[in-house]
């Protein structure tokens, strides 16, 4: 366990301070107790399922949720049967996401069902929204507890408050002020992690709901950043992500402002870090300074994440994104000149409001002179709440897939033309796993973020090997394991 709290010292027979962390390490020594008595009762450990979906802040999130809830004496399981607490990290930045939620919800209904002592969680971004909460709260009243993304640290206070008192607890907090660091965390990979640099976003793009769910923009101090990854590194890891929805704009509200590219700086003079990630860059805030970092410092991996969202000027600007198609091209080219092997990668929205063939053909346009290394493509999504949402042109769902189709068929084309150009090199892979299709093969990360699976035994995985890229298979290479060079 990271960042393990020792809760033996605690003197349970005082009330509970009101200074964060110090209050939610009492209430996990609290709960500590409960799920000692009630696995006794149960003659077992009490189980924990914990089932996450979005982006790496959720899954961020999910590590300090499952932290606490193994230092109050869980245990993590597998399956949602036979689980004694389900917590349910939810997303809501598309509608699909959405629905899936409910329709677990009853399948959870029916697991409680059959055992009633089972507790059910809800969290993440979907919680934020006031119709959702309403919902469970008059239609889903086997729902034990519910909390949003600004509470997540308290989730043991928020446990044992709904288990002393048998009542369901829903706790949202519209927006946070402060930040509570030090919390434990069960971190899923030995070797990498993610690190929340700043939480919340400020930019309102007209389709996206994740400001209003994720609140105004907070910077971490940099001092904290770096301490958790130098504890991160000592705990074996290799490689950090480093976690904001607009990283550009890191440290602008910090009380000394640090610019991200010099929190890049620092972070890549850690010793023993060998790659540094992060995610997401706004192209509207990605400065010159940061391009030079980026290119000076050498554990900063050459991939780079740059939603363009639409090649649009005039989508571009009813979307809120602050930059033209010019703009974005620009920057892209600077980019280049400076880094030439920076791979590129980006998001885009098909079926934005108003948007019209030759608004589309924009897109297509940047697409085919970017040439990205991949793209992930989104079908617009009407999130209630937003501006565009209630923009009066929406694009007929069949216009929009026949678009999305074509957008997909070109995409797909020159990311793998564009991910062969390798191939016969010799490049360093951070070895993440076993391949599962491949028996006595293993998965490597190259630092533009293409996999490589080659042969090799899983007492590799969490190192940095070279590895001959012998034959490009269209999204990914295979490759043989080359000595190592002094
Ligand atoms: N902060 C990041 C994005 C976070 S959401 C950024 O600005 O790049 C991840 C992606 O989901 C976005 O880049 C966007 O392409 C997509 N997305 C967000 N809202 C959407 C919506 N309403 N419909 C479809 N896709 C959406
Ligand atoms: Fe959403 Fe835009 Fe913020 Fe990204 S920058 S999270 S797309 S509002
Ligand atoms: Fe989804 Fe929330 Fe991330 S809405 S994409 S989990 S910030």
């Amino acid at each position: 366990m990271f960042n393990e709290k020792d809760l033996t010292a605690i003197d349970l027979t005082q009330e509970a301070t009101a200074e964060e962390p110090l209050r939610q390490y009492y209430f996990m020594a609290k709960l500590r107790e409960l799920v000692k008595t009630l696995s006794e009762e149960r003659g077992r450990p009490l189980l924990v399922y914990n089932l996450v979906v979005g982006c790496q802040m959720n899954a961020k999130d999910s590590e300090k949720l499952l932290g606490i809830l193994l230092q109050a004496g869980f245990v993590e399981t597998e399956a949602e049967d036979g689980a004694d607490l389900v917590v349910y990290n939810t997303c809501t930045v598309r509608e699909n996401a959405n629905q899936k939620v409910y329709g677990r919800l009853g399948y959870l209904n029916s697991l409680k069902r059959q055992n009633p002592d089972m507790l059910i969680a809800m969290c993440g971004c979907m919680m934020q929204e006031p119709h959702v909460v309403e919902t469970i709260r008059t239609k889903y009243r086997f729902v034990d507890l519910v909390f949003g993304t600004h509470n997540i640290y308290k989730i043991a206070e928020l446990l044992y408050l709904r288990v002393t008192t048998g009542k369901m607890v829903i706790d949202i907090l519209k927006d946070a002020k402060t930040i509570v660091e030090d919390l434990p965390a069960q971190r899923k990979y030995s070797f990498k992690s993610g690190v929340n640099i700043m939480f919340g976003c400020n930019n309102f793009c007209t389709y996206c709901i994740v400001p209003y769910v994720r609140g105004r923009e907070r910077s971490r101090k940099a001092e904290d950043i770096l301490k958790e990854i130098r504890q991160l590194v000592a705990d074996g890891v290799v490689e950090v992500m480093l976690l904001g929805q607009n990283v550009n704009s890191y440290g602008k509200d910090l009380e000394e402002p640090v610019s991200f590219a010099s929190l890049l700086r620092r972070v890549n003079d850690i010793p023993g870090l060998k790659r540094i990630r992060f995610m997401t860059s706004h192209p509207k805030d990605l400065s010159d300074e940061l391009i030079e970092a980026m290119r000076d410092c050498e554990k900063v991996c050459r991939h780079l994440h740059l939603p363009l969202q639409s090649g649009s000027s005039r989508i571009l600007e009813r979307m809120n994104r602050h930059y033209t198609k010019e703009q974005y091209l620009m920057l892209v080219d600077k980019i280049r000149r400076e880094i030439p092997d920076m791979a590129l990668t980006t998001d885009i929205i098909v079926g934005f409001p108003g948007e019209t063939e030759e608004d589309f053909e924009d897109t297509m346009d940047v697409v085919r002179r970017v040439r990205y290394d991949s793209a992930f493509t989104f079908i617009y999504s009407k999130r209630t709440g937003t501006p565009a949402a209630s923009m009066p042109d929406q694009v007929a769902p069949g216009v929009v897939k026949e678009r999305f189709d074509r957008l997909l068929k070109l995409v797909q084309q020159i990311a793998s033309e564009t991910v062969g150009k390798d191939c016969g090199k010799v490049l360093e892979a951070l070895v993440e796993e076993e391949d599962e299709h491949q028996p006595g093969f293993i998965t490597g990360r190259l630092s533009n973020n293409v996999m490589v699976h080659f042969p090799g035994g899983r007492e590799l995985i969490g190192t940095i090997v070279p590895v001959r890229l012998t034959e490009a298979k269209g999204f990914y290479y295979l490759g043989r394991m080359e000595p190592y060079k002094e």
